[in-house]
């Protein structure tokens, strides 16, 4: 472990320089390069070993994600809470959403949202319509089956994001990380929540950095701020020229994705006709993240 938490508790301090460039040279120097660099092979995923969970941790310090293939247990929900919990993470959103909701696959179901469907989903983290006091920070999955064709996920790690725009865009990054960006619109009402939303980067009580956004506007409601508004097209322009340290990679049956919510993509997919053979990906959402301290 790198310890940066503790080494460097200033590097995402707009105000001061010292952490923030010592911590953005050991990050990009110890950053993954491929979805391969990502991965820890677990012989059980509900009873991970004191080595195997050191590696998690070790990854997510690095990258905030790490993928890892599940070993003996049974592919389901229960398998990915019993890893989460073994990783410190218990607060789910579950209770608050469709019973159904964690199962991703083509179902149609919340009028046919694009999670439930076969389509390209843009870049997004997950859950950007709650308030910033308590959201969304660590997102689970385990994939039971895979698509036929497709189906794929880019994702980038929120730090790099965070590193990228504080060196080329640092006003656009101030914005994002000072000013409450946006709020929750109801898509079928158009009616505009003033608890939920906020800022785009921000850190938690514990100095950690937390993120939201999405390409997908149908659930927020931005201001007409100018400063806002270019800010959000600077960040937006960021993410889509794709820097080197995006990863690519498909999680194929008995695998699945550890992360604190990092933003990612998914590929369209091509499914199977029959149901029961249909892909399916469960997820857990947690409002709590891995390596919180
Ligand atoms: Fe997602």
């Amino acid at each position: 472990m790198k310890y940066w938490h503790t080494k460097y508790p200033k590097r995402f301090d707009l105000k001061t320089d010292e952490d923030y460039k010592k911590w953005r040279e050991e990050k990009l120097a110890a950053y993954p390069e491929n979805v391969g660099d990502l991965v820890v092979e677990l012989a059980d995923m509900t009873a991970i070993t004191d080595a195997e969970k050191s590696r998690i941790l070790e990854l997510v310090e690095l990258a905030n994600m790490c993928v890892y293939t599940a070993g003996a247990a049974e592919l389901g929900s229960d398998a990915l809470l019993t890893l989460g919990a073994q990783l410190g993470v218990t607060d789910t959103d579950k209770s608050t959403r469709h019973p159904k909701s964690d199962e991703l696959t083509d179902s149609g179901i919340l009028n046919k949202a694009i999670p439930f469907s076969t389509r390209h989903v843009r870049w997004h983290t997950d859950a950007t319509y709650y308030g910033s006091n308590k959201t969304v920070q660590a997102l689970f999955l385990l994939c039971k089956r895979a698509a036929l064709k497709g189906g794929s996920n880019k994702v980038l790690d929120n730090e790099i994001l965070y590193i990228l725009l504080r060196d080329k865009e640092p006003e656009a990054l101030a914005t994002l990380m000072e000013k409450d960006c946006f709020n929750y619109k109801n898509p079928k009402t158009g009616e505009v929540s003033q608890h939920l939303g906020g800022r785009v980067f921000w850190t938690n009580p514990d100095g950690h950095l937390c993120h939201r956004f999405s390409f997908r506007k149908m659930d927020m409601a931005w201001p007409e701020d100018s400063e806002v508004l270019a800010a959000r097209d600077c960040l937006e322009s960021l993410i889509l020229n794709e820097s080197g340290y995006v990863i690519e990679g498909r999680l194929e049956s008995g695998m699945g994705l550890i992360s604190n919510n990092v933003i990612h993509t998914r590929e369209k997919l091509v499914d199977s006709d029959d149901a029961s053979n249909k892909r399916l990906l469960f997820r857990a959402r947690y409002y709590d993240r891995v390596n919180a301290c």
